[in-house]
């Protein structure tokens, strides 16, 4: 059943025709860094990470329908409502725009909710970049960064995809250049991480100097190989100690022989870095066996990303 979230009649299914309707993936991210420098005066916190867009995707797909509706329908009943960021992102770009042109959303998930993998923001981000194109609005990058920030912290990167450094309350979003392709292996602990309960655990001695997201950055522009042992998360520490559980998965993931894992976000899901298949397969597998919650996903670049809306809708960015 369709859920009519603004307004008129359900519209008739299928009238559309099939060349009108594209399909988006909108891809999970990590977090190679997450530094916290520290609290702001507006509640938020200062951050400095670098991100990256991995190969574990929600898919969206878009339509046009008449009398200037909004139609969402999301697969996972509890994200079938109105709150949904995908809904809040179609009001975010009338507002801005004032455009009344009808659309229908159907939103596949997959990547999991709450945890730690911007499934929900990258989704918004996807409804900013299709809408872009749909109702051919021209909005410019530096625009759609502005919209994005208003739908959340995690959204801007969403807009740029790929490896990019994000700062501030996550509203400054700098394009890098593509990692060389990685395997990740992400393990999520059967609990869910409320983001803003994570950032309150942080005391000042969590707070970090932002050195392991600057030599990162430098790394990966010089020599576009990120060293894998100095990955930080600022949050990780707190949340193992408040949810034991990430700790033990974190330990189950060393014992199955990864070496440089890290939380994503404010977690709870943990991923492993690993060049080769070879040295993930046989982590995986383990993990697999132990019936754990685990997918194998690898590094998705800028360009594949946002292979879908073509230069003229993405976010036009220089490296
Ligand atoms: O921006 P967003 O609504 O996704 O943030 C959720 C919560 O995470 C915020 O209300 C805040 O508690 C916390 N947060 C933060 N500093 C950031 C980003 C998020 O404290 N830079």
């Amino acid at each position: 059943m369709l859920n009519m979230l603004h307004g008129g009649a359900i519209g008739k299914m299928g009238s559309t025709r099939a060349e009108e309707r594209f399909f988006v993936r909108a891809y999970a991210k990590i977090n190679l860094t997450l530094d916290v420098l520290g609290r702001r005066s507006d509640g938020y916190h200062e951050l400095a990470s670098v991100m990256q867009t991995v190969a574990l995707s929600d898919t969206l797909a878009f339509c046009s329908v008449e009398d200037g509706r909004t139609e969402f329908f999301c697969d996972v009943p509890t994200l079938n409502t109105p709150e949904n960021l995908v809904y809040r992102a179609v009001q975010e770009v009338r507002a801005a725009t004032g455009c009344q042109r009808g659309v229908r959303i159907e939103l596949h998930k997959q990547t999991p909710a709450q945890g730690g993998l911007g499934g929900g923001s990258s989704d918004a981000a996807s409804v900013l970049l299709a809408l872009n194109r749909l109702w051919n609005l021209k909005l410019e990058g530096a625009r759609l960064i502005a919209l994005a920030a208003r739908l959340g912290s995690d959204v801007p990167f969403f807009v740029l995809s790929g490896t990019a450094l994000v700062e501030g309350r996550g509203e400054r979003v700098t394009a890098l250049p593509d990692l060389p392709g990685m395997w990740v292996l992400l393990l999520k602990p059967e609990i869910a991480v409320s983001t803003p309960a994570a950032f309150r655990a942080l005391t000042p001695v969590d707070y970090t100097d932002g050195q392991a997201t600057a030599r990162l950055v430098a790394a990966i522009r010089e020599s576009g190989m990120p060293p894998l042992d100095g990955l930080v998360n600022a949050l990780e520490e707190r949340v193992c100690e408040h949810y034991p559980q990430v700790a033990a998965c974190r330990a189950a993931l060393k014992a199955a022989g990864a070496r440089y894992v890290r939380m994503s976000g404010s977690g709870p899901t943990l991923f492993a870095l690993f060049p080769t298949l070879e040295e993930a397969a046989p982590v995986y597998q383990t993990l697999l066996q132990q019936g754990r919650q685990v997918w194998l996903a690898r590094t998705v670049s800028r360009a594949e990303a946002l292979a879908v809306f073509g230069p003229a809708d993405g976010p036009n960015v220089s490296i």
